[in-house]
């Protein structure tokens, strides 16, 4: 169905995100008509750009996304630009003459949504100003859709969430985590609660272990100058690895409206164990890309890239071991890994099931391998569940055998970026699939316990991986102790 009349002000609308995700997401909707055909964007940035430079910028970064040609230009004129000054109250009065004239010309029906696309020191800022200057006073609904990153520790982010609080309330406040908008990571849920099959064995009584790995081949290319403050914990942990583990670990919530769900999510994160002090050493494991090939291409270390110091101290990659203690997951490691300059792109999870009592094909030559469900990301989208079946031939022997089901395969297209459901479901009021406060806070509550160590105590070590590789070798010995392994599936 389509969405309700909107006005979108999109902040840092020059900028890349916009370009590669914001106006092809906005366009896919558009063409599925999904869109309502009441709706126009005022883009927003300190260049002086016109409409035209404007649009004809949003129907390059559509082509470039490898758009169809049909309707580009009709979608492109609902495209409107203002130069603007965020920290002055006159650049507002600009943008909020527009926005009337707009809401008038498209019927809008005062409906808003902000989307901060920039540098988060100036988040706080904006929102305040949008009051003051009387953009958020219209009478339709408001909406403020915030990028990461949502402050750099818990203080910080709590100062900027009461900042936001002056000019949004909760349930007016969408925090982007575009995992959450990935096809995969919305089916776990449904793979859950949906399955017979899952349900009652998705606990400590039959779940030995479960890995999620995020591996990227990139390295921090032109992001020097944010990654050498963030490092891979608040990246990517802090966010997407502990969003992944909340939804794997979370309670069947007893609907599936926005707050029931959410809250599932946060009681999880509550019973999640703070990782502190010595136990950072034993749980968690950093590591800092070195120089290496990958395709047959030599690659500098992490310390040889734009923007970062040459004796910096900043991690690339984080494993770690997240428990759950509650009654469902007692026992249970739940382990993390994401990295740059990897071996590969690839984003899965691997649930391990516990060895059946007994085997009763030791005998023949083949031990048991455990049972393992795969829930692939990205890439690949799809389940693989790994079994145990009998040889074809005259002995009982067994063998291993994979039941494999793709998403791409199945619905025979592309499954829809992160941001065009996001950005979709921001329309129709429906905020489940990004991150509530509660969620944010916990979670940046654990982050800033091993933050703390890590930042005071250095790394000895390095470079300790070589691009291309899976990582430090302290990430295998990490669940090697516990008798395990990364599981390398495919
Ligand atoms: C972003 C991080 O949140 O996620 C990036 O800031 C990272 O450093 C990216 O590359 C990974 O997202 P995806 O969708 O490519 O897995």
């Amino acid at each position: 169905s389509e969405t309700p009349a909107s006005l979108i002000m999109i902040f840092g609308a020059t900028g890349d995100l916009a370009k590669r995700k914001l106006f092809p997401s906005l366009y896919n909707l558009y063409q599925k008509g999904k869109l309502s055909e009441n709706f126009a964007v005022i883009g927003t940035a300190r260049r002086e750009w016109s409409h035209e430079t404007f649009q004809s910028h949003v129907y390059d970064s559509i082509k470039s996304a490898g758009g169809e040609n049909e309707g580009i230009d009709q979608f492109a004129s609902h495209f409107y630009y203002q130069a603007h000054d965020v920290t002055d109250s006159d650049s507002y009065l600009g943008l909020k003459k527009l926005a009337d004239q707009l809401d008038k010309k498209y019927e809008l029906e005062g409906n808003r949504i902000f989307y901060l696309s920039m540098a988060p020191e100036f988040f706080g800022t904006i929102a305040s100003h949008l009051k003051t200057d009387g953009l958020t006073d219209t009478k339709g609904y408001k909406r403020l859709i915030i990028e990461k990153p949502f402050g750099h520790n818990y203080p910080s982010a709590k100062e900027l969430n009461d900042q936001l609080r002056h000019s949004f309330s909760e349930e007016e406040i969408y925090r982007i985590d575009h995992y959450l908008g990935k096809a995969m990571v919305q089916n776990i849920q449904v793979i859950r609660f949906a399955n017979a099959l899952f349900e009652p064995l998705w606990n400590n009584r039959y779940i030995s272990n479960i890995q999620i790995t995020s591996s990227e081949v990139l390295g921090v290319e032109e992001r020097g100058g944010y990654y050498e403050k963030s490092g891979a914990l608040r990246d990517m942990v802090q966010n997407h690895m502990i969003q992944m583990a909340a939804l794997l670990a979370m309670e069947p919530p007893i609907n599936l409206s926005t707050e029931e769900v959410r809250s599932e999510k946060g009681r999880a994160l509550k019973s999640l164990r703070p990782v502190e002090g010595d136990e950072v050493e034993k749980n968690f494991v950093r590591g800092q890309y070195g120089k290496g090939t990958i395709d047959g291409k030599e690659l500098p270390g992490y310390r040889e890239e734009a923007n970062v110091d040459p004796a910096s101290n900043t991690e690339t990659f984080v494993a770690g071991k997240l428990l759950f203690d509650n009654f469902r997951w007692a026992g249970v490691p739940f382990y993390i890994r994401t990295g740059k300059r990897m071996s590969s792109k690839d984003t899965k999870i691997v649930v391990q099931f516990k060895d059946i009592p007994m085997n009763l094909y030791y005998k023949a030559k083949n031990e048991l391998a455990p049972n393992l469900l795969v829930i692939h990301i990205q890439p690949d989208e799809g389940i693989t569940l790994h079994l145990n079946a009998k040889r074809i031939g005259q002995e009982m022997e067994t063998t291993p055998v994979k039941l494999n089901f793709s998403n791409k395969g199945l619905h025979g297209m592309n499954t829809p970026e992160a941001y065009e459901k996001l950005m979709y479901d921001c329309m129709k009021g429906d905020a489940t699939n990004f991150t509530h406060w509660d969620e944010v806070s916990l979670s940046w509550k654990f982050i800033d316990n091993i933050s703390a160590v890590w930042e005071t105590k250095k790394a000895d070590d390095y470079p300790n991986y070589a691009s291309g590789t899976m990582g430090p070798k302290a990430s295998d010995e990490l669940l090697e102790k516990d008798g395990f392994f990364w599981w390398p599936v495919t």
